[in-house]
């Protein structure tokens, strides 16, 4: 889509979320003050009751009460506000793969936000809704002939109770197919690991406790042989990825393209579900692999500290020499240096020191040295008035905030602090604690030093990772929070 064709799209997206009262919103506090003065106390309770009940539920009617209550014009506005950013991303994503399909199904479509949007840009389409939900399927049907979109049709299903007929060209399932959300999926084989164990059993039983497998098949029954299915479903965790894909591949579905990782702003917070799948019966050409890999970006294991021990950090890195230095100065910072380096063969930094005694650090894997010596190149040439907001972007709010003596050097909560904490070189144990619970689910944590590094690791078999590092000066605090940690976590969690 050339630039303008996209501008004008997201245009007609934006009007036609507000046309539904839709508002989006940037920060919490906003966005609830608003929430307030639109639903009363009742409304609010009513709410939180239902989704306490849904939590609990596994049977599937909390669910649907849930979403009827939602349906109510006086609530959907308000509710699905925070979820403004998600039309608008999957919007335009599926707008950019509809082309060449004639009949498209949208399975759990709610009221039928997307698929009215969707359906208008596509007149040439026919377009079928189906949802579990009466409610909502009465305001999608309603809120159709208010709309004059004739292309379009509705109707209560709750699959697989009710069966399905006809063919579709396009399946679209986004949110919908893949429910309880607080199962974590497969685990791995140990806390080591990422992989999963290839066993049909395991999964033949997950798919069906979590009603997959009959959703699934019901869905594949009804697609036109060269048809395509798109599933944008809650897999931003990796057990559940991979249950859902092997659930996929199980049922003879091919990647068409590379799943697309899509992320959106839930009003201040950037949430990563998804990534966004499409798959055929008819394999096309070359198409894409399964990967059971976690997802990595570069730039994902960098974490910026600032003050004291940005400083302590950087002297222990700095006895090992470094790969590139830079002197400068700036209107704010006056002298500084900038320094990039490799340390021990497990990670990346680089070091800002001001001749005002401020320091920062970035520090990664080694994975990152291509990231930091970009940035390193991009202050080495930056004109001399953009240096401090260069500082300003990587580290300013750190140089200015820089007392806490609690602060770790790193900090790393993604799949990245495995990598970083099998590279950790000549690692001398403390403490640690290794969980077992039932079929092979495990916990470990462990407390320890690499080199002159001290180091905390924390891993579970449903990729859970947390790795801290501090210099020497932090390490009772470390060994404090190995004791806390220990104290509070002694259970394995259950895969509901
Ligand atoms: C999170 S909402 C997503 C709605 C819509 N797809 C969207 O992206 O805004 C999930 C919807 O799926 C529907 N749903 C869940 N399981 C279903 C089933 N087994 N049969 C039909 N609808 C179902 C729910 O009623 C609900 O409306």
């Amino acid at each position: 889509m050339i630039h303008e064709e996209e501008h004008d799209l997201l245009t007609r997206l934006d009007r036609y979320l507000h046309s539904w009262g839709l508002r989006e919103f940037h920060d919490e506090s906003s966005y609830f003050a608003w929430q307030r003065t639109c639903l009363n106390q009742q409304q609010l309770l009513t709410l939180e009751g239902l989704l306490n009940r849904r939590s609990k539920d596994s049977t599937g009617e909390a669910d649907i009460d849930f979403y009827d209550v939602l349906a109510q014009p006086d609530i959907l506005p308000i509710l699905y506000s925070q979820r403004y950013d998600y039309y608008r991303k999957l919007g335009m994503v599926l707008y950019s793969r509809l082309a060449g399909a004639g009949r498209v199904l949208d399975f759990g479509c709610g009221v039928g936000l997307l698929t009215m949007f969707l359906a208008r840009e596509f007149p040439d389409m026919k377009f079928v809704g189906i949802d579990r939900s009466r409610q909502s399927i009465a305001l999608a049907k309603c809120e159709a002939t208010k709309r004059q979109i004739q292309n379009i049709a509705f109707f209560h299903r709750h699959i697989p109770n009710d069966s399905l007929s006809g063919t579709y060209d396009v399946i679209l399932s986004t949110q919908a197919v893949f429910q309880s959300e607080s199962s974590p999926g497969l685990p791995s084989l140990g806390w080591q690991t990422f992989t999963r164990e290839a066993n049909d059993d395991e999964q033949i039983h997950c798919e069906t406790r979590l009603g997959l497998m009959p959703r699934l098949d019901v869905l594949k029954s009804v697609l036109h042989p060269h048809g395509r299915m798109m599933f944008f479903e809650k897999t931003g965790h990796l057990g559940r990825r991979i249950l859902f894909q092997r659930a996929l591949s199980r049922r003879g579905l091919h990647l068409l393209k590379e799943p697309m990782p899509l992320s959106y702003d839930a009003i201040d917070e950037q949430v990563c579900d998804g990534p966004l799948y499409e798959v055929s019966q008819a394999a096309q050409g070359d198409t894409a692999l399964w990967s059971e890999e976690p997802f990595r970006n570069p730039g994902d294991s960098l974490y910026s500290c600032g003050g004291r021990m940005a400083g302590a950090m950087g002297l222990v890195f700095l006895r090992h020499g470094w790969l590139f230095q830079e002197n400068g100065k700036s209107l704010h910072w006056g002298e500084w240096k900038l320094s990039v380096g490799v340390w021990c063969q497990a990670l990346a930094w680089m070091l800002f020191e001001c001749q005002f005694g401020n320091s920062a650090i970035l520090i990664g894997g080694i994975a990152e040295v291509p990231v930091l010596t970009k940035m390193f190149e991009t202050f080495k040439t930056a004109p001399k008035g953009q240096v401090d907001s260069l500082i300003a972007q990587v580290w300013e709010p750190l140089l200015r905030d820089s007392g806490s003596e609690e602060c770790p050097g790193y900090e790393n909560h993604s799949f990245s602090a495995q990598d970083l904490y099998v590279a950790l070189p000549e690692k001398v144990v403390e403490r640690e604690f290794t969980a077992h619970g039932e079929k092979g689910k495990a916990m470990h944590l462990e407390f320890g030093q690499s080199s002159s590094l001290w180091y905390f690791y924390w891993a579970n078999t449903f990729d859970q990772r947390q790795l801290v590092l501090v210099e020497d000066s932090g390490s009772q605090m470390l060994r404090s929070y190995f004791e806390d940690s220990l104290r509070e976590i002694r259970i394995v969690p259950d895969s509901n």
